[in-house]
């Protein structure tokens, strides 16, 4: 039994939510921070009906230090998981500066009020997308790293910020030291398999999973499919879809790895991946079959920016973490298409 404390930013979110049942199924007791800004407050409803267990919300957001510092002075948190951030790459070629503020400026501040508390336990939400355009595929953790627009940049900075952190512990002397995970997962789909929470993008749906999701269920008319000219199996672009489930359970080992006695020394990068890569049409094929509905599609040109090819060699998760990805993709085609024809205009 453990009812420590785990602070969750952005737990209302997609994966948050995810990962806060994941929490409560282990005993722990949930502070979830979120401004609401692309959630909504039922999914933590829906959280405590799955576990049946209470969680504690404070409407608010994380750049606001006061309120940091309140919740950090009022609270015993054993370790915090930092989700809350913004998350779309073309949005953020639009509109930098409030990526930059939104994503580094709430990390800055929370590890201030973390600081401070001397509660210097994280696991911080990173992405793939630190790879840049991968030369080497699988992609280790210990590959070049590099940004190819500002959502990835801001990942890279926050990454380069974090590891400044058990520098100056090492001056410090500190007898508490930073201990970090940064997370990089690569595609996350599905949702919880009572189809009660999933991903509720609140526009047009960027990623291709909600796409097809929504496209099925008659939101849309068809599923745009970018390039199938790239050097890939069939000419559609790979990707390492990891079921969220899976990714949820990484962050309570990664968690569960801070609050051990073999705790992470400083900071460490884990990707969460199954290590396989699927094309865009061998995924579109999946949903419709396993789930016998039509997914109409029209082929076009890519979209700028896209890779072609991506995914994980994730044998770090495995060996120190003790995690690894055991959803299918039956599962993940499964599990959306749950959520959404139970959900059709989402939460
Ligand atoms: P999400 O948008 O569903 O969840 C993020 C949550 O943070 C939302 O509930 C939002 O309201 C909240 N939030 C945003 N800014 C905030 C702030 N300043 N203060 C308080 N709350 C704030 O996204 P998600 O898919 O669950 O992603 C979670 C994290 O994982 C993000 O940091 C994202 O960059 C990262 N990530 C996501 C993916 C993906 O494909 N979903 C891939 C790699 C990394
Ligand atoms: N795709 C389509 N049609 C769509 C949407 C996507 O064909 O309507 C294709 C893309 O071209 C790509 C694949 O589906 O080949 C996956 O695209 P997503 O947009 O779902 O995901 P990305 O790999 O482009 O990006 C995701 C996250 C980013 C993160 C990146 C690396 O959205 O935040 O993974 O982790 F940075």
């Amino acid at each position: 039994m453990n009812n420590s404390t785990i602070l969750v930013t952005g737990g209302a979110g997609y994966i948050g939510s995810h990962t806060c049942i994941e929490l409560l199924n282990a005993n722990y007791t949930v502070l979830v921070i979120d401004n609401l800004d692309n959630s909504s407050e039922e999914s933590l409803k829906r959280v405590e009906k799955i576990t049946g267990k209470a969680v504690s919300f404070i409407k608010g957001d994380v750049r606001d230090k006061a309120l940091m510092d309140r919740i950090f002075s009022e609270n015993t948190i054993a370790a915090t998981i930092h989700f809350a951030g913004l998350k779309a790459v073309g949005e953020s070629c639009a509109m930098p500066l409030e990526y930059y503020d939104n994503n580094v400026n709430s990390t800055l501040v929370l590890c201030q009020a973390m600081e401070k508390a001397n509660s210097k336990n994280l696991v911080f939400s990173s992405s793939a997308t630190v790879y840049g355009d991968p030369e080497i595929l699988p992609l280790t953790e210990d590959m070049p790293l590099s940004a190819t627009n500002p959502y990835g940049r801001s990942k890279l900075i926050i990454e380069e910020m974090l590891r400044d952190l058990p520098e100056s512990d090492k001056l410090k002397n500190s007898t508490n030291p930073w201990s970090v995970a940064l997370l990089r997962y690569f595609n996350p789909v599905g949702a919880h398999e009572s189809g009660t929470i999933g991903e509720d993008p609140s526009d047009i749906p960027n990623n291709l999973m909600p796409f097809i999701t929504q496209t099925a269920v008659g939101r849309r008319k068809e599923l745009s499919i970018f390039g199938s000219d790239y050097d890939t199996v069939d000419g559609t672009g790979v990707r390492d879809y990891i079921h969220v489930v899976d990714l949820a359970r990484g962050h309570l080992k990664a968690v569960q790895k801070l609050l051990s006695k073999d705790s992470i020394n400083g900071v460490q990068a884990y990707n969460l991946g199954t290590g396989n890569g699927i094309s865009v049409l061998q995924m579109v094929k999946a949903f419709a079959e396993v789930n016998r509905v039509d997914v109409p599609y029209k082929l076009v040109d890519r979209r700028p920016g896209d890779v072609a090819a991506c995914y994980a060699d994730a044998t770090r998760a495995k060996e120190e973490l003790d995690w690894e990805a055991v959803m299918s993709l039956e599962d993940m085609v499964k599990d959306s298409w749950n959520w959404q024809s139970q959900n059709p205009e989402g939460y």
